[in-house]
């Protein structure tokens, strides 16, 4: 028997050249962004343990990593560093060492090769023993405007470096407006910023903490700066702050558990939008991939693509390059 409908939606759904035509996303390379760990003091590329596949790379190896990427079409890397740990204090001193090691790796990377878009992180916690993203006061507390003072010196030696764009990442209150006056102060008007602007106090930043070495004893509770998981509103208000403290991009991290607020900022803010598929939801696809429940690659497409159509105009994963693969 054949009900009357007047809609079958699965017409549209009969072969595969119908269903891709009729596709509203598709992910391609230009969609990618590469996190990429350097080491500090080391010769040969160094596993972590809870990121499968992902590595620290020395420096002298960090050229030839990247040109492997661009050849599969990834043009734009964010650089993060694994300090040694002798280094580290409980000012972060290291991170306004004009040669320190996240400086270096963007020289390094620069000296060879213009084409490349650097994105340079702007937050403490690589650099202080106590692995907080600024310098906290007597009362455990970070000490939100002497912390952006410090951000707004390495803005500048991020930029000397070769970063084409800065990356605050600590969610200090107003460090995007003294950021952004610092760089134009110093005649770097046309380094960009990309702002964390959403960025929420997550159990997904794990396997980070061990790929940079900024794990404590215990969990490090960042609640006082990052962002409620329960908390929209609260998010739209520091996507707003950001964008009206001259942020040139947007950035929410995590990013599926946070789609939310990805298609808010799509919606709201004419400049574009990025999300940030953190260590943890990495790691969270390939532990099962690892016990045989889930399919990496199916899984790991399915999550990014979920993030671009949620309204992501680009997406930083550790599976940009496997994906790359794929395309
Ligand atoms: C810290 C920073 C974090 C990440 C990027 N920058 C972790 C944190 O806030 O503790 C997380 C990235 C990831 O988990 O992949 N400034």
């Amino acid at each position: 028997m054949n009900f009357n409908l007047t809609h079958r939606p699965r017409r549209i759904r009969n072969n595969p050249s119908l269903r891709e035509l009729v596709k509203e996303q598709q992910l391609n390379h230009n969609d990618l962004v590469l996190p990429v760990f350097i080491a500090d003091q080391a010769d040969v590329p160094q596993n972590i343990e809870s990121m499968p596949e992902v590595f620290r790379w020395p420096i002298n190896l960090i050229t030839s990593k990247i040109k492997e990427c661009q050849d599969l079409g990834i043009n734009t890397f964010a650089i993060f560093p694994h300090i040694d740990p002798s280094k580290r204090d409980s000012q972060g001193t290291e991170f306004l060492n004009p040669d320190s090691l996240a400086y270096q790796a963007a020289k390094e990377i620069k000296h060879s090769n213009k084409e490349v878009t650097l994105i340079g992180d702007l937050a403490l916690d690589p650099y202080t023993s106590h692995g907080h993203d600024g310098i906290i006061n007597n009362d455990k507390i970070v000490n939100n405007d002497a912390t952006v003072k410090i951000l707004a010196q390495g803005a500048i030696l991020a930029a000397e470096s070769g970063y084409d764009l800065v990356a605050p990442s600590d969610m200090m209150d107003g460090r995007i407006n003294v950021i952004r006056n610092n760089l134009d102060k110093n005649n770097f008007q046309n380094t960009g910023i990309l702002a964390y602007s959403a960025k929420f106090s997550s159990a997904y930043y794990g396997p980070f903490r061990d790929a940079i070495g900024s794990k404590q004893k215990n969990i490090i509770d960042k609640s006082t700066y990052q962002l409620s998981p329960s908390n929209f509103r609260e998010a739209k208000r520091e996507l707003e702050l950001d964008f009206n403290e001259g942020a040139d991009i947007l950035m929410i991290k995590p990013a599926e558990p946070y789609l939310d607020v990805i298609s808010y900022a799509k919606n709201n803010f004419n400049i574009p939008i990025a999300a940030f598929q953190v260590s943890g939801e990495y790691s969270r696809i390939w532990a099962a991939h690892l016990n045989g429940w889930l399919d990496l690659d199916a899984c790991a497409n399915e999550s990014i693509l979920s993030i671009k159509r949620a309204g992501a105009d680009f997406i930083l994963s550790y599976f940009a390059e496997r994906i790359a693969k794929t395309f």
